[in-house]
């Protein structure tokens, strides 16, 4: 099929690539100049493991290209999806300047009987406005849908090949059809094409995510709860994940959810709640519980040195608002490195692909170290925000020997307290037990300190 992708952000530069991987013909339209150029000099624009020789191989082989304009990318296609950002207004609400922008821009170059898509995660009701205005404009009905998309940046190319579900929602049947026909090499392992009403699609993507959101903050009120009463969140956390009604996932405590959709698309569920007069008290307990634990480590921090922290320089490892990506939209790094800054703390702070979006926003008011050992030299501890790969097995007798003060605020729990303790670190972290006779233990048993010299994961990151 003759495709365009409008937007090529996280979402739209992946959608255009695996349509392309799988034998369309695919136009990406940006509005953004720089973008196309990074993307045509053979680069990208965002860090998206496995997207880059994607684009390539894609570009080589003719069925990728990329375009700055509109009018000239979707005159000749078939399908038309709209990805482009859908960002928190003054008001909450979802702002759709972008989608009409876009909108009202093509819709007099769109050739008959081509479809619009909507990716962009959209309040419902948006696809039966743009249907409206696309008519007033091009003076003649068109089909819209919708067809949310529930990749996750880090492994969004293995989401997109290999989605667990497909959504639309559409009108006509045949329109449903049409997408089931381009999403059916994607669905080979008869995982479900789920067709609706583009209002139920639209609502299904807000659910998702509140459903997500919810859990992160059920899952750190409880972690908080662990803390006031000496339980530990992580055996707790097993304790309920054998129940097969629960489950595992999405069940982890840490300094709270960011990115460029949870936050938003929470604050737009309930703005779209109370323009109906709806009740939506959970959805903002939730939003109310992830504000506040954002500033859980700033508390523990706090409390560790005391209010001044004027002649403290603190490490941070990971910026971007989980691994595998470059995104620090909403970051619970960016709440902590604004509380520290304000307090007057120096900063040295680590992500294997986020510290030119970081640099971009905080100039030279930090250091900034391309390894995590540089970060933590002379710092008076460490703090962990993103559950990077890499830090999970580090070399502690070398962070001992670089650290000017020992101690680690770990909000991702990614050690056994045990370890860091037997290694001679204070040692904070989410809901975890760290009471006297865990250090009493740590300092007799030498295991954890055998094991992490014998890695050699930690050895070559020394080197
Ligand atoms: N990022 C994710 O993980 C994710 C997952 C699922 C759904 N979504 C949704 O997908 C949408 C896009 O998200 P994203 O993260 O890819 O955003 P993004 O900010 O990375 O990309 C959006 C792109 O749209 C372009 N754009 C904006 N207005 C334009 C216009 N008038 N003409 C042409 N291009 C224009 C921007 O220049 C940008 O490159 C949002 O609605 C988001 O909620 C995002």
């Amino acid at each position: 099929m003759k495709i365009a992708v409008i937007g090529t952000g996280y979402v739209g530069l992946v959608t255009s690539t695996c349509l392309a991987e799988s034998g369309n013909e695919v136009v990406g339209i940006d509005k953004d100049a720089a973008k196309i150029a990074v993307i045509e000099s053979g680069r990208l624009p965002i860090y998206e493991p496995g997207l880059l020789e994607l684009v390539q191989r894609n570009r080589r082989e003719q069925r990728l290209s990329f375009t700055t304009d509109l009018a000239a990318g979707v005159r000749q296609a078939e399908l038309v999806f709209i990805a482009v950002g859908t960002p928190q207004s003054a008001s909450g609400a979802a702002d759709l300047s972008n989608l009409w922008a876009v909108g009202d821009a093509m819709a007099q170059h769109l050739p008959r009987r081509c479809i619009v898509v909507i990716k962009s995660t959209v309040p419902v009701g948006t696809n039966a406005d743009l249907a409206g205005r696309l008519e007033k404009k091009a003076g003649r009905p068109m089909d819209v849908a919708s067809n949310p998309e529930f990749l996750k940046e880090g492994a969004a190319v293995d989401d997109f090949m290999k989605p667990d579900r497909v959504v639309v929602g559409v009108r006509q049947a045949e329109v449903g059809e049409r997408l089931r026909e381009l999403y059916a090499p994607f669905l080979r392992t008869e995982n479900p094409f789920l067709i609706m009403s583009p209002e139920s699609a639209e609502m299904t993507k807000y659910v998702a995510n509140a459903m997500l959101a919810t859990k992160i903050s059920f899952i750190n009120e409880m972690a908080n709860l662990c803390e006031k009463f000496g339980a530990d969140i992580n055996d707790v956390r097993r304790g309920i994940g054998h129940d097969a009604r629960i489950g595992f996932p999405f069940l982890f405590p840490g300094a709270g959810y960011g990115g460029s959709c949870f936050p938003k698309d929470i604050s737009a569920l309930i703005h779209l709640a109370q323009q109906k007069q709806a009740r939506v008290e959970l959805l903002q307990a939730v939003d109310r519980v992830n504000t506040a634990q954002k500033q859980v480590l700033v508390e523990k921090i706090r409390r560790h040195y005391g209010p001044a922290l004027k002649d403290k320089c603190l490490a941070i490892w990971g910026l971007a608002f989980k691994p595998r990506t470059d995104d620090i939209r909403e970051a619970p790094a960016l709440a902590l490195i604004d509380a520290l800054l304000a307090q007057g703390a120096c900063l040295r702070v680590h992500d294997p692909e986020a510290i030119a979006n970081v640099r971009a926003l905080y100039g030279d008011r930090m250091v900034y170290c391309d390894r995590p050992y540089g970060a933590v030299e002379g710092a008076d501890g460490l703090a962990i925000v993103t559950e990077w790969q890499e830090f999970r097995h580090p070399d502690f007798d070398v962070m001992r020997r670089l650290m000017r003060e020992h101690v680690i605020f770990d909000g991702r729990n990614l050690y056994e307290p045990k370890t860091v303790l037997g290694h001679g670190f204070k040692y904070y972290a989410i809901g975890r037990l760290i009471d006297k006779e865990s250090v009493a233990s740590a300092t007799r048993d030498p295991l954890s300190r055998d094991v992490l010299s014998r890695d050699p994961l930690s050895r070559d990151a020394i080197s």
